[in-house]
């Protein structure tokens, strides 16, 4: 049985596609022992609790400094040993030690498929802002492994989207939610969890 970990800010629809497809069947041998956030009053939480699963938020300003968050983060995660680390829609940077501590053991959903449209200070709504400021045509969403970088550890799984004339940023985020982000993290989280996901050289094998 897969332990995984689910870390979360905000509304928690990434959680929810997680939740229901435990519940269905698309995800099998699997338990979402934890979901974390760093905002208290984030939606994502009402989403575990409501499911029966130990929901808790460890927030930045109720910490000293940094440091003493990121410690609080790192034992949040370690005490519920987990196999697998998935970040949700979590908006926060991964201190280094966790990065190390759980190698190929956090996975990451981002909407565009990376390498475009990502790195620091590209996420959320800013994505598809950019999409559309660049006028592409195709855009998406990317499942990958964690690593030390941003947005730049081994490609899991993607999921491309069309984009449509018209369309706001806030459309096409629903759009690309809908038809790929709650697809594509169940679909990662299924083949990890039955040990069909290798990663060799960098590069992500699926069995
Ligand atoms: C989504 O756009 C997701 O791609 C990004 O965070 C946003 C909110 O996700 N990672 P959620 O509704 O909190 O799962």
């Amino acid at each position: 049985m897969l332990r995984i970990a689910v870390m979360v800010s905000g509304g928690g629809t990434n959680l929810q596609a997680i939740i229901d497809a435990v519940s269905d069947g698309r995800i099998s041998n699997t338990e979402i022992v934890r979901v974390i956030s760093n905002k208290a009053e984030a939606k994502a939480l009402e989403r575990a609790k409501k499911a029966g699963i130990e929901a808790i938020s460890v927030v930045r300003k109720e910490c000293a400094d940094t440091e003493e968050f990121n410690s609080r983060l790192l034992a949040a995660i370690d005490e519920v040993s987990p196999d697998l680390v998935v970040l949700a829609g979590f908006l926060v940077v991964l201190p280094p030690e966790l990065v190390n501590r759980y190698q190929n053991r956090i996975i990451n959903i981002h909407p565009s498929l990376i390498p475009s449209f990502c790195g620091k200070g590209c996420y959320g709504l800013k994505v598809h802002e950019e999409v559309l400021k660049r006028g592409v045509k195709i855009t998406g969403a990317t499942v990958h492994f964690v690593d030390e970088g941003c947005d730049s550890g081994p490609i899991i799984l993607q999921k491309a989207v069309e984009v449509r004339d018209g369309d706001s940023a806030e459309l096409l985020q629903r759009r690309v939610m809908e038809e790929a982000e709650w697809k594509i993290l169940p679909h990662a989280i299924d083949l990890i969890a039955n040990g069909r996901v290798s990663v060799v050289d960098r590069k992500v094998e699926i069995r």
